[in-house]
C-alpha cells in the first residue's frame, strides 16, 4: 500500500511500490473499476471478515488483530450504509473499503491482504453478488407467475382463438393461452437456480494465481460466508465467470419470453383485436392523439430484451480467447453482469403490474372464433367414423371452401353440403362446430378441454407454491 501522487489525486492504492512514478492519468481512467464495482461492497465487506478471522484461526494473525479488524470492517460497512462514497484516487470497491478500514483501524488494516489478491477477492464479492441477485429475481419471477395464475383462473371459461403463423388456428380456453407464458417462467426459474448454485462454489484462498501460502481453513470460510462447495483449482477459480455465463443466458431466455408474452399483449390491445384493455396505471398517452392509451412498459419489455441478449454476447465474446486465470479482461465482466440483471429487476415489477391491471375483453375473444376454426375437429369426426385423415382433410377443405365461396360460417352450409363432401357425415356433425365441444375433445394432459386446464392450474399453483 503506498499514497501516490498521480493525476493530481491523492490516492490510496494496493498495489505501486515497484513503479517510481504513478500511473497516467488516462490508465487511471480506463482502468477504474469502482463507478461499477462499488455496489460489490457488502459483500467485498463480509467475505473480509471471514478472511480476517481465517487468518487468525491460521495463526497469521493474532486474537486482537482479528477483533479489532473485524470491527473495522464493521464500521467500514455501517460508513458506506451511511453515505461513504469513493473518492476520486479508489481505483475500486476492493481500494475504497481498504482506505476506510485504514481510516477505522489504523495500521493494523495493512495485515487484511495477507495471502489474498484481488482476483480471488473479486471472484468471490462477484460470485456472492449473484447468488443475491438471483434470489431477489426468482422472488420477483414468482409474483410473475402468480398474477398469470390469477389471470388464467379468470379466464378459465373463456374461449379464444389460439394462433398458428398468427392466423385463427383452434379454439381455446383463456386461460390455456395465459399459461401458456407461465411454464416458460418456470423454466427461467429453474435456469437462475442452476446459475446460483453455479455461483456457489468458492474461490477465496486461491490467491492471485497459484493459491494462498497460509494454511487458511477454506471450508470453514465457505460456511461462513455460505456458499455450497470451494474450488479445486486456483487457476481456474480466479478465472472462472461461468457463473457470469450462465446466469447471462438464463437471463437472455427470461428476456426473449418477457418480449413474447409482451407482443401477445400488444397486439391483444390494438384496437383490430381488443382482446385486452390496458389498465390506466399502466398505459401512457400521446401528446399528439388524445385518444392514445400506449402499453409502453409492454412496450420496454419487448425491446429491452434485446439488451439481456447483447450483454450475454458482450461476456462470451470477453471470455472467448483468454488465457487461463486472470486477466483484466474479466473486470469487464460485471458491466455485464449488473446491466442484465439491473434491466430485468426494471421490467419485471412492470410487466406484472401491467398484466394485473388489464381487463379482458371476453365477448371479442369469443366472437373471433369463427366455425372454420373447428375444420380440424371435423376432420376428426371423420376420423372416428373410420374416414382415413387424408381423405377427411380433404372432405373439409371443399367445405371451407364452399363457406367461403358463399360468404357464410360453416355452420350456415346445409347438411346436403356435409354429406356430398363425405358420406360419413350425419346430422350430429353441426355439434363438431361448436368450439365448446372442440375443447371436450382436449382433455389429455397438455390439452385444451376444461379438465386438462384445471389440472393444469391446480399444477401451476403447486408449483409457485414450493
Ligand atoms: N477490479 C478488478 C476486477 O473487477 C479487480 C481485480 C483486479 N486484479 C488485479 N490484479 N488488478 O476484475
Amino acid at each position: 500500500m503506498s499514497d501516490t501522487k498521480s493525476g493530481g489525486t491523492k490516492s490510496h492504492k494496493l498495489w505501486g511500490g515497484r513503479f517510481a512514478g504513478g500511473p497516467a492519468p488516462e490508465l487511471e481512467a480506463v482502468n477504474r473499476s469502482v463507478d461499477v464495482d462499488f455496489r460489490l461492497w457488502p459483500f467485498d465487506v463480509a467475505l473480509s471478515k471471514a478472511w480476517a478471522s481465517a487468518l487468525g484461526a491460521a495463526g497469521v494473525l493474532a486474537d486482537d488483530e482479528v477483533n479489532e479488524m473485524v470491527r473495522g470492517l464493521e464500521e467500514v460497512g455501517r460508513r458506506i450504509a451511511a453515505g461513504a462514497r469513493p473518492e476520486a484516487g479508489d481505483e475500486d470497491v476492493h481500494t475504497i473499503i481498504d482506505r476506510l478500514l485504514h481510516d477505522v483501524v489504523g495500521g493494523v488494516a495493512s495485515r487484511l491482504h495477507t495471502g489474498r489478491s484481488r482476483n480471488d477477492q473479486v471472484a468471490t464479492a462477484t460470485r456472492l453478488w449473484t447468488i443475491d441477485a438471483c434470489t431477489k429475481l426468482d422472488a420477483m419471477l414468482a409474483d410473475l407467475q402468480q398474477t398469470m395464475i390469477v389471470q388464467a383462473e379468470s379466464l378459465e371459461r373463456d374461449i379464444m382463438p389460439a394462433y398458428t403463423h398468427l392466423q385463427r388456428a383452434q379454439p381455446v380456453s383463456g386461460a390455456h393461452w395465459m399459461l401458456s407464458h407461465f411454464w416458460p417462467i418456470a423454466r427461467d426459474r429453474q435456469r437462475l437456480s442452476a446459475a446460483a448454485t453455479a455461483a456457489s462454489v468458492l474461490p477465496l484462498g486461491s490467491g492471485a494465481i497459484a493459491g494462498s501460502a497460509f494454511p487458511v481453513d477454506r471450508r470453514a470460510i465457505k460456511d461462513a460466508l455460505g456458499f455450497q462447495a470451494i474450488s479445486h483449482n486456483s487457476i481456474d477459480a480466479v478465472g472462472d465467470r461461468d457463473f457470469i455465463a450462465e446466469t447471462l443466458f438464463a437471463l437472455a431466455v427470461l428476456g426473449a419470453h418477457l418480449s413474447r408474452l409482451a407482443e401477445d399483449l400488444i397486439l391483444f390491445g390494438s384496437s383490430e383485436f381488443a382482446f385486452v384493455r390496458f389498465g390506466d396505471a399502466y398505459s401512457t398517452g400521446s401528446s399528439m392523439m388524445p385518444q392514445k392509451r400506449n402499453p409502453d412498459a409492454l412496450e420496454l419489455a419487448r425491446g429491452s430484451g434485446a439488451r439481456m441478449l447483447g450483454d450475454l454476447v458482450a461476456l462470451l465474446g470477453t471470455l472467448k480467447g483468454l488465457p487461463s486465470g486472470y486477466n483484466k479482461d474479466l473486470q469487464e465482466d460485471k458491466r455485464s453482469l449488473f446491466d442484465a440483471v439491473d434491466g430485468t429487476s426494471l421490467l419485471l415489477p412492470a410487466v406484472t403490474g401491467s398484466l394485473a391491471t388489464l381487463s379482458f375483453n371476453r365477448d371479442r375473444m369469443k366472437a373471433a372464433v369463427t366455425s372454420s376454426m373447428m375444420a380440424t375437429d371435423l376432420a376428426d369426426y371423420l376420423v372416428r367414423k373410420r374416414v382415413t385423415f387424408r381423405e377427411a382433410h380433404g372432405a373439409v377443405g371443399q367445405l371451407v371452401r364452399e363457406a367461403e365461396e358463399k360468404g357464410v360460417e360453416m355452420t350456415a352450409l346445409p347438411f346436403a353440403s356435409f354429406k356430398s363432401a363425405n358420406a360419413a357425415f350425419e346430422p350430429d356433425v353441426m355439434d363438431e362446430l361448436s368450439p365448446n365441444t372442440s375443447l371436450g375433445h382436449r382433455n389429455l394432459d397438455g390439452g385444451t378441454g376444461p379438465e386438462a386446464v384445471r389440472r393444469q392450474i391446480a399444477a401451476a399453483k403447486a408449483l409457485i407454491q414450493d
